[in-house]
């Protein structure tokens, strides 16, 4: 990996840098937002460049959508001009939406022609997703993409389906588009937020990457790191490495995964993985599965349908049902669970912190959240950053009330059968396991982000009904 600053001063690449340090590149805040504009530092260009490699071929041409003052060609320029054997080329194409940004990557290009004779660019200052006219037969794309959600009423979705692409971000888009305008054996690295990894909405994406490219290498930049902070810090990045044309079903297909301290981009802990361990559950979720030990035989193997088991989102919503909500203390009030109602896995209502009305009227339109007291179990749906587990599990016991209902607010997901609760010892066992060491490491594996949704929950193996009653009792 180079993660040095090697190049004598004032190269093309470092006055890239420069501009990026300098925050010359964008524009004020809110449409720097919806652009989705943050640059790339250079040391991170530099380690995604150095994941190309450049064989034998008269010309690389390289395509850069999105690429701001063109940092990452820039590195990827770099990095062939080290590494390269042959009398290649090198042509880059750039795409670029914003006009001070081309017009840096403008100025920079010029400085790189004359430091690289080997070089031709062409860069145009135009939506990358409407691009009719592109080269495509690209042998390198390079990307660090806008991260912003795609609706489905964009004007460019109609040119994107028809292409065969689904997206609901920007950077899934760009990504599939950029896959499809490389030549076979095409290679592409992206970094990008790990969200398209599970869930349902970015099955479509992960489905072509699985049919349609061999994922080469994962690298798994510790999420609290500086450089990758500055938009989305609760959600983990990943730098992807990918060879079009490749399916990652083939036997031969293996991944190298990779974990890097984010502050020296150095490299943790490294294992190679095959297709199977990281396309996970492939017919139906094909979830990517980044586990960090090779140790995928040691998960339980039941389902929590295995378990007569759901898990939901708690129904109440705050903002809907305002007219209806009470203080705790009011004697009408119905417990309205929540999750400062819960520490050391046990429930404690009404309890005093909080603004948040802890208690909720019956009525006609209330009915509906009314579950009868019992053994539930409750997962917080976002545990802070600094939590030590993701999963935080806790018991609802019918004793801990003297009404006859209770309404589960939804920033809980809660274990159930039918809207009502379960035997004891199933739900001891099954909180126990939640707040285990094997839960945490597999639902990291599948999920980059603190949040924990019941989709996560249901995607969980869980161990037999018969092993979870017999664990309550340890
Ligand atoms: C995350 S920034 C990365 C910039 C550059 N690639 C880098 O690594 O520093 C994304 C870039 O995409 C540009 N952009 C956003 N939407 C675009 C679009 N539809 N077509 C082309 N460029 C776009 C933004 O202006 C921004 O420069």
């Amino acid at each position: 990996m180079t993660t040095l600053f090697t190049n004598p001063p004032n190269s093309a690449l470092e006055i890239a840098e420069a501009q990026r340090l300098g925050d010359v590149l964008y524009g004020e805040k809110k449409r720097r937002s919806s652009l989705g504009q943050y640059a790339t530092p250079i040391d991170v260009a530099r380690l995604m460049a150095s994941l190309f490699e450049f064989r034998n071929t008269d010309v690389v041409k390289v395509l850069d959508p999105g690429m701001g003052a063109g940092v990452l060609s820039l590195a990827t320029i770099e990095e062939f001009s080290q590494t390269k054997t042959s009398n290649a080329r090198i042509e880059v194409t750039g795409f670029e939406i914003e006009q001070p940004a081309i017009a840096a990557a403008g100025e920079n290009f010029l400085v790189a022609s004359a430091e690289v004779s080997e070089l031709n660019y062409e860069l145009k200052n135009e939506d990358f997703l409407c691009a009719k006219d592109t080269l495509c037969g690209y042998t390198h794309s390079i990307i660090n993409p806008p991260y912003k959600k795609l609706s489905s009423s964009d004007h460019r979705q109609a040119g994107l389906r028809e292409l065969g692409v689904h997206a609901v971000n920007l950077y899934v888009a760009f990504v599939w588009k950029a896959l499809l305008e490389l030549a076979p054996g095409g290679q592409l690295v992206a970094i990008i937020p790990r969200s398209f990894a599970n869930g349902t909405y970015y099955r479509p994406f992960r489905k072509f990457l699985r049919d349609n490219t061999r994922v080469k290498q994962v690298l798994l930049v510790d999420q609290r790191t500086s450089v990758f902070s500055a938009d989305n810090v609760l959600q983990e990045n990943v730098i992807i490495s990918l060879e079009k044309n490749f399916s990652s079903t083939s036997n031969a297909s293996n991944t190298t995964l990779s974990w890097i301290d984010g502050d020296h981009l150095s490299l943790q802990f490294e294992r190679k993985a095959a297709a199977h361990e990281i396309w996970w559950d492939a017919e139906n979720t094909c979830v990517l599965r980044l586990l960090k030990e090779m140790d995928a035989d040691s998960f339980p193997t039941y389902s929590l349908e295995d378990l007569n088991l759901t898990v939901s989102t708690g129904p109440v919503v705050d903002f809907r049902s305002e007219d209806y909500l009470l203080p705790a203390k009011d004697p009408a009030a119905y417990p309205l669970l929540r999750p400062r109602h819960f520490a050391n896995g046990r429930c404690i209502w009404p309890n005093a912190s909080g603004k948040r009305a802890g208690g909720i009227m019956k009525r006609e339109e209330t009915k509906k959240f009314f579950w009868p007291v019992g053994f539930y179990v409750v997962v917080r749906r976002i545990s802070s950053k600094e939590e030590p587990r993701r999963v935080v599990a806790s018991v609802v016991c019918p004793s801990d009330f003297n009404t006859s209902a209770i309404c589960f607010e939804n920033h809980l997901n809660v274990y159930h059968i039918d809207r009502e609760g379960f035997s004891e010892d199933l739900a001891f066992g099954l909180c126990n396991y939640l707040n285990s060491e094997v839960t945490d490491r597999f639902l990291r594996s599948i999920s980059g982000h603190t949040q924990v949704n019941a989709g996560d929950l249901r995607l969980l193996p869980y161990p037999s009904a018969e092993q979870l009653r017999a664990s309550a009792k340890t």
